[in-house]
C-alpha cells in the first residue's frame, strides 16, 4: 500500500478554518459543559490531520503556546509549513502518518489533541493509532476535540456514496483526472436519482441532498467520499473507542446543541430530562434532531466545577463581539422554524459589548451595568452562550507581546496572498486566540493600510499600481481593466468598509 493508505490524495484539500479548534472555543464549551478546561498558560496543542494547515498556524500565532501537528500529504505539509514560515510561531510541523507518529518518543504531553474530519475517513487500524496517541501523549485533565459523520443523520444518503464509489472503481476512467472521475460518479448518481428509482422517490429529502452533492466543489467531495475508508458511527461507539484512550465524553463543541428549546418541541425535551444516563441521552438526542455530523470534546479525567468555582471563573471570562451590532439579527431561523432573541436581554448586552470601541468586557463588568441588573448569572450566560453559538461573540484573552507580532506577521502574508487570490479568507486576532472571516478584497484593502494608505483614495491608487503591475482585478468572474475601473473599485470597497464599521471592528480585535 503507498503512503496514503486508501486516502483520497489526487486532489488537495480545501483550506477552510475552522473555529471550533480554537483554544478559546474548546475551553467556553468546557466551561459551558461546566467542567474544567486546560489551563491557558504554557499550552501544548496537537492537531492531527491539519489538512492546509490554516487553522493549527492561526491557532499557534494567536494563541502562544507550543503547537504540534501532522498529516502524511507532503504538498499540504509544505503549504501548512509556509504559513509557520509566514508567522515564526512555535508549531513543529510533521507530513508523518498517524502510524509514524505515534511512534515518535519526543513528543510532549499536550493540553488538548484536536482532530477535525479525520475519524470517519480512516480505517480501523488508523483510528487505533490516534487512540494510542491519547493514550500516551494526553496530559492527565487534557482534551481531546473529535469530530465525525454519525447517524442516524446519513441513514438515508449512505447509499448514494456507495453508488459514486462504485462508479469510480467499476465505470471511472483516469482520461479526464481525478476532478472528472468525480464529475462522472455525481452525474452517475443524479442519472440514478432522475431515473425514477424508488430509493429516490420513497426518500424524498435525498432530492435536496443531491443538490448539495452537486454544489460542492470537487476538492470537497473527494475528500469526504472518495476514500478508501468512509465509517459512519455511533455516538454511543465512538465513547466506546475512546474509552481505551483513558478519556471520557463532556460535551458537544457545537454551543446550540446545548439549547434543546432551539433544537426540539416540549415533548422531546420531557423524554431527554428523563434520561439519567449521560451516553443514553446524547444517543437518544441524535435521533430528535437527526444528528448528522458531531463535534464532541473528550477529556482525561474531566473535573467537573462546583457551582462557587464555575460562577467566580465565568465572572472572570471576558467576552468581545466578532459582528457588528447592526449586522446581529435576533430573529433566526432554527430547525423549528422562526426563533425571536428576547430582546430586552440582547440587545443590551450586545450594546454594552460595542462600547469603548468593541474592548472586551468580563462577565462581572456586563453584569454590574444598569440595562442589566435585573438579570441573574445563570441567565446572563445563556444569552452570551446563544451569542457565541450564533457567532456574534467570542471569548476574549489578554494578548502578549508575541502573540500580537505573530499575528502582525501571518495577517500580513495572507493580505499579501489575497493579491493573487488566495483561498484563504480568515485572518487572525490575538485577542480572539484564533481566526475570523475577513474576504479577499477586505484584505487588499488592510495591506494598502499596513503599508501606510490612510484614505480610501491612497489605498484604492496603492493597490491599482500593484495590479498595473501584475495583471488584472476581477469581479463576479469577469476581469476589470486596471486604471480608472480599479481605483473606484477599490475606493468604494474601502469606503464601505469603513463606512460600516468593519475597519473599527478588525481594529478593535488588533487585526489592523
Ligand atoms: C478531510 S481532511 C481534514 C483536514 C483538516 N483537519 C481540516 O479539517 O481542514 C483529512 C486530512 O487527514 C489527512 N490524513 C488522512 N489519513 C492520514 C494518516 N493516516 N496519517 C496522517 N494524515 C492523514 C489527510 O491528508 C487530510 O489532510
Amino acid at each position: 500500500m503507498s503512503w496514503s493508505d486508501g486516502y483520497f490524495t489526487d486532489l488537495e484539500y480545501t483550506y477552510g478554518y475552522y473555529k471550533d479548534l480554537n483554544p478559546s472555543a474548546l475551553r467556553f464549551a468546557c466551561l459551558a459543559a461546566g467542567v474544567e478546561p486546560p489551563p491557558t498558560e504554557n499550552l501544548t496543542y496537537l492537531e492531527l490531520g491539519f489538512g492546509q494547515g490554516v487553522s493549527i498556524n492561526i491557532h499557534a500565532a494567536a494563541s502562544g503556546g507550543e503547537f504540534w501537528g501532522t498529516d502524511f500529504n507532503p504538498t499540504q505539509a509544505s503549504h501548512a509549513a509556509s504559513l509557520h514560515k509566514a508567522s515564526s510561531a512555535n508549531v513543529h510541523l510533521f507530513d508523518e502518518s498517524f502510524e509514524e507518529f505515534a511512534a515518535r518518543d519526543d513528543l510532549p504531553q499536550f493540553n488538548v489533541i484536536a482532530l477535525h474530519g479525520i475519524w470517519s475517513w480512516i480505517s480501523e487500524r488508523n483510528r487505533g493509532f490516534i487512540t494510542q496517541i491519547i493514550r500516551k501523549n494526553l496530559r492527565i485533565g487534557g482534551i481531546v476535540y473529535l469530530s465525525y459523520n454519525c447517524l442516524p443523520g446519513w441513514a438515508a444518503s449512505m447509499p448514494i456514496r456507495h453508488l459514486m464509489k462504485i462508479h469510480t472503481e467499476y465505470a471511472g476512467s483516469d482520461i479526464a483526472g481525478p476532478a472528472g472521475k468525480i464529475d462522472a460518479a455525481v452525474n452517475f448518481a443524479q442519472k440514478v436519482a432522475d431515473s425514477g428509482a424508488f430509493y429516490f422517490s420513497n426518500n424524498p429529502s435525498l432530492a435536496n441532498y443531491m443538490k448539495r452533492i452537486n454544489e460542492h466543489g470537487r476538492n470537497y467531495l473527494a475528500h469526504e467520499y472518495f476514500n478508501l475508508d468512509w465509517s459512519i458511527l455511533n455516538f454511543s461507539d465512538v465513547v466506546a473507542d475512546l474509552e481505551r484512550a483513558k478519556v471520557a465524553f463532556v460535551t458537544s463543541a457545537q454551543l446550540m446543541d446545548h439549547m434543546d428549546e432551539y433544537h426540539m418541541g416540549p415533548d422531546a425535551q420531557t423524554l431527554l430530562s428523563e434520561i439519567g444516563h449521560p451516553i443514553l441521552k446524547e444517543s437518544v438526542r441524535d435521533y430528535v434532531v437527526n444528528q448528522q455530523f458531531r463535534r464532541d470534546i473528550f477529556a482525561k479525567g474531566p473535573r467537573r466545577l462546583s457551582g462557587m468555582e464555575l460562577r467566580e471563573t465565568w465572572l472572570k471570562e471576558r467576552f468581545t463581539l466578532v459582528n457588528l451590532p447592526n449586522k446581529i439579527s435576533l430573529t433566526t431561523q432554527g430547525p423549528l422554524g422562526e426563533l425571536t432573541l428576547h430582546e430586552e436581554i440582547y440587545r443590551p448586552i450586545i450594546d454594552i459589548l460595542a462600547t469603548d470601541g468593541f474592548a472586551p468586557k468580563s462577565v462581572r463588568e456586563i453584569m454590574a451595568h444598569p440595562n442589566l441588573a435585573a438579570l441573574d448569572i445563570g441567565k446572563l450566560i445563556g444569552a452570551i452562550l446563544v451569542l457565541v453559538g450564533f457567532g456574534n461573540v467570542q471569548l476574549a484573552q489578554q494578548p502578549t507581546e508575541t502573540t500580537r507580532r505573530q499575528c502582525r506577521k501571518l495577517n500580513r502574508h495572507l493580505c499579501q496572498r489575497a493579491l493573487t487570490g488566495s483561498e484563504i479568507s480568515s485572518l487572525v486576532s490575538p485577542i480572539l486566540g484564533g481566526g475570523i472571516t475577513v474576504p479577499p478584497e477586505h484584505q487588499m484593502i488592510m495591506l494598502a493600510i499596513l503599508d501606510g494608505q490612510k484614505t480610501p483614495v491612497d489605498q484604492a491608487k496603492y493597490l491599482n499600481a500593484i495590479f498595473e503591475g501584475a495583471g488584472s482585478l476581477s469581479k463576479n468572474g469577469k476581469p476589470l481593466a486596471v486604471g480608472e475601473a480599479t481605483r473606484n473599485e477599490f475606493k468604494s470597497i474601502s469606503e464601505n468598509f469603513s463606512k460600516e464599521g468593519g475597519q473599527d471592528l478588525l481594529t478593535a480585535l488588533e487585526i489592523i
